[in-house]
């Protein structure tokens, strides 16, 4: 979809050349096979969501009691997090079989339900897929382990370097640190191999280049498209290929720069095949990839050809500071890039690997300067004024909720929650923690259970018995006492809550913006203010981010607002969708 007032762009935008394939397209959106252009998807970190037998774990019991408020906020779609067995090292993306549930979650045929029971509810169902790396638990690397040439073949074992093989085969580093290689022990106990992880030790790598590794994973798609699944994230999608000889990067930073370990044009032949069988499906299935190419402009694109993945998170809000300059020409690189492939952009304000957004914001450092994943390990430095980060969040969403394209809402988002940062260490299980000697806290504190009702922890996270009468198990990570306050119920009633916020917005997005179109910005009495107008319809969305407070368009009609207008005026830190002349 092209946007005529885009410009101006302060970094390159994609370059067409790069493949006749990406060229700019008009697209006919079609509201129901081409839902997945304009969706709203919540995201579900299962363990986090709603217990349903009192073990302390969300689960998929719990989620179907809850479709109702997933209905009542008004998504389309619901993603699931990895629900698959799995030793949980990394929270379910190590994967141990593809087609069970970890029994802590359920059993195929709640899956089933689920999938049918949201269908019934109107809500898609997506998956989450892990083809970058298994879980060393999976049968696959036990055998290979256990010295099966044919598994062995299916992942990067490679002898070390060095005299006695004492070194790694190269100098990749793992994302959660340290060496991305370990060595193995062979069945007669002599030092062996090493073996490839680009995250944790316990997440050896596939290697693509065996075409058993490609018919496996088509066929574990097809197990789940078959039970009604409508699409999947995929992870580190621009992970799975390495570099032929599998070179040293030579410091290389595989964020900024080519490293042979990521993004390599024949991933793209994965996304085809892909796509075909999603498109082989009735509806078709549809994909989300995150992928966080080097030279994202011009790399992104490619992984949305309309023979490849459907649509991609578009990860810039996530690091953007609060001010509109930098927010703008976010939202211009994105949509210069969805003009040029015809994917929609798929906007995220956060996601269950960064800070929760209340807490971004609250701090001056991070509103001001944006922030990036690794300065988690800062956050002891400021106090976060909670107030004022909520305030920003809100204000956020009125801005991402208008924009054209797909709506990203992560757990608990919805209920104004914060980043619980003093967990304790031992409850602190990511690898993350661990790996970096301690000095980043991980992401355990944007995935603590979601408080439902009530007063005391659990919040009606979990019910009061297990099956068998005795009293349930705490929540695996412990709430905030203060949560009572955001807790659904406590917001249910309240037209200023933030639950209120995000059903309000949802609601009018159906009926002002579902079949909008292209978006042009508008002038604003101030430069901190940012405020846009979608072709077809009379909405306009304003967002200040600044601290002075504005006047609205005179004879505005306020439809909803993420803090109080009183004549005419938006105050600082807030934002609202109105309507002018319609
Ligand atoms: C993705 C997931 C993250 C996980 C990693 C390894 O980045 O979002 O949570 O740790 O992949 O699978």
């Amino acid at each position: 979809m092209r946007e005529p007032n885009a410009s101006p762009t302060p970094e390159p935008v994609p370059d067409p050349s790069l493949d006749a394939a990406v060229a700019p397209l008009e697209v006919a959106p079609d509201a129901g096979r081409e839902w997945w252009r304009t969706a709203v998807v919540y995201q579900v970190v299962l363990r986090s969501f709603a217990d349903g037998d009192g073990d302390g774990v969300g689960d998929v019991a719990g989620l179907r009691a809850r479709l109702g408020h997933l209905a009542a906020l008004g998504v389309d779609a619901v993603w699931v997090n990895p629900w698959y067995a799995s030793p949980m090292v990394d929270a379910g993306y190590d994967v141990a079989d593809y087609r069970a549930l970890d029994p802590r979650y359920g059993e195929l045929e709640d899956a089933e339900a689920l999938v049918r029971e949201a269908h019934a509810l109107g809500l898609r169902v997506l998956l989450d897929v892990v083809p970058n790396h298994t879980s060393d638990q999976h049968a696959w690397f036990r055998a290979a382990l256990a010295g099966d040439g044919a598994a062995r073949a299916r992942y990067l074992f490679r002898p070390g370097r060095g005299e006695h093989g004492e070194l790694p085969p190269n100098d990749w580093e793992s994302c959660f640190r340290g060496p991305a290689w370990t060595r193995t022990t062979t069945p007669d106990g002599e030092p062996g191999d090493w073996y490839l992880h680009l995250f944790a030790p316990e997440q050896p790598d596939l290697d693509w280049s065996n075409r058993e590794v490609h018919e496996e994973m088509l066929d574990v798609l097809r197990f789940w498209f078959d039970r009604g699944v409508d699409g999947f994230r995929v992870d580190v999608a621009h992970g799975l290929v390495k570099a032929p000889g599998l070179p040293d990067a030579e410091g290389r930073d595989r964020r900024t720069e080519e490293h042979p370990g990521w993004d390599q044009d024949e991933v793209h032949d994965v996304w085809r095949e892909w796509r075909a069988l999603a498109d082989s499906y009735d509806p078709p299935r549809v994909f989300v990839a995150e992928a966080w190419p080097a030279r994202r402009a011009e790399r992104l694109p490619l992984y949305l050809r309309p023979d490849e993945l459907h649509t991609a998170f578009e990860f810039e809000p996530l690091h953007v500071a609060w001010r509109a300059r930098p927010w703008r020409d976010v939202v211009d690189r994105s949509l210069a890039m969805a003009g040029l492939t015809g994917a929609p952009c798929a906007w995220v304000l956060t996601n269950h690997d960064v800070v929760r957004q209340a807490t971004r914001y609250a701090r001056s450092q991070w509103a001001e300067k944006g922030t990036n994943e690794t300065e988690r390990a800062r956050w002891p430095d400021e106090v976060p004024d909670l107030a004022l980060g909520r305030r920003r969040a809100r204000a956020a969403v009125v801005l991402t909720a208008s924009l054209p394209g797909v709506l990203y809402v992560y757990l608990g988002e919805e209920l104004g929650l914060e980043e619980v940062e003093d967990l304790p260490a031992a409850l602190r299980t990511d690898p993350i923690f661990a790996r970096s000697g301690g000095t980043d806290p991980g992401r355990e504190g944007s995935r603590v259970p979601l408080p439902w009702s009530g007063d005391a922890p659990p919040f009606g996270f979990s019910p009061p018995t297990r099956p068998d009468g005795s009293p349930s198990a705490p929540p695996h990570l412990p709430q905030p006492a203060g949560w009572a306050a955001l807790s659904a119920q406590a917001q249910d009633g309240d037209p200023s809550s933030t639950l209120s916020l995000y059903r309000r917005l949802l609601a009018l997005r159906r009926e002002h913006l579902a079949g909008a179109g292209p978006m042009r910005w508008l002038p604003t009495p101030s430069p901190d203010v940012l405020a846009l107008a979608r072709e077809g319809t009379a909405l306009q969305s304003w967002v200040n981010l600044g601290a002075d407070p504005v006047a609205l368009p005179a004879g505005a009609r306020v439809l909803v607002a993420s803090a109080p207008v009183e004549d005419g005026v938006l105050p600082g830190d807030a934002g609202a969708w109105v309507l002018v002349g319609g």
